[in-house]
């Protein structure tokens, strides 16, 4: 596998998804191949499932259910959009990836993290970011923009996930900063709760380091 294959986590709120843009741009502008791409959604199964994961339909779906169908999720997406992008050569730029299972659905829901790690390895087929960066910030502050933004879109509110109580949201935050510090090589920690351009600096920062490799 020659590409350089790059994730991005946070909390809801936490801006990365705005900052995959500005990073796909500026590796354009530098004519480095890359795909932006994100879970859950990333490939057509992908959207239907992230239909049914995330849209506050009044379907039920166990903690356990919806371990399995993020894990079906990226299992269609490695197989069908990753693994042929980074065969290219290209950087692939990922939106959420195994490490949101294991703090939404291990540290915030609560099942097995040994169990969590076996599924993800499957789904993934071994397939580990080269690096991660990790947007961190205060949860309280991440939900209110997302609940401004919501405000402002005709779409309407909440997802399954924002509507989760704050006592989640930092089960889920604190999950990630536990990640970060046992694997300091691969997580880079960016303070979100700042300008999006202060954010984006360290962003480069943190690529340029791995890019440069
Ligand atoms: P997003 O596309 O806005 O990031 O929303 C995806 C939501 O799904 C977010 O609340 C986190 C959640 N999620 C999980 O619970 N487990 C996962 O494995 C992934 C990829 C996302």
């Amino acid at each position: 596998m020659t590409g350089l294959f790059v994730t991005f986590e946070g909390i809801e709120g936490s801006g990365k998804t705005t900052q995959i843009s500005m990073v796909a741009a500026y590796l354009e502008s530098r004519r480095i191949p890359c795909l932006a791409t994100s879970e859950p959604g990333g490939s057509n199964l992908g959207r239907t499932l992230r239909k049914l994961l995330l849209e506050k339909s009044g379907l039920h779906i166990s903690a356990r259910s919806e371990l399995l169908l993020f894990a079906a999720d990226r299992a269609q997406h490695v197989e069908e959009i990753i693994f042929p992008a980074l065969q290219e050569g290209r950087v692939v730029l990922c939106d959420r990836f195994s490490d949101a299972t294991t703090v939404y659905q291990g540290y915030g829901r609560g099942l097995d993290l040994d169990m969590i790690d076996r599924i993800n390895d499957f789904a993934a087929q071994s397939l580990r970011p080269g690096i991660t960066v990790l947007f961190d910030m205060n949860p309280e502050r991440g939900l209110d923009r997302v609940r401004r933004r919501d405000a402002d879109s005709p779409a309407g509110p909440d997802d399954r996930f924002e509507v989760e109580r704050i006592e989640f949201h930092q089960r889920v935050r604190e999950g990630y900063l536990t990640l970060a510090e046992q694997e300091p090589q691969r997580f880079r920690v960016v303070d979100a709760d700042r300008d999006i351009d202060a954010v984006f600096s360290d962003v480069v920062a943190a690529l340029e380091g791995v890019l440069g490799e």
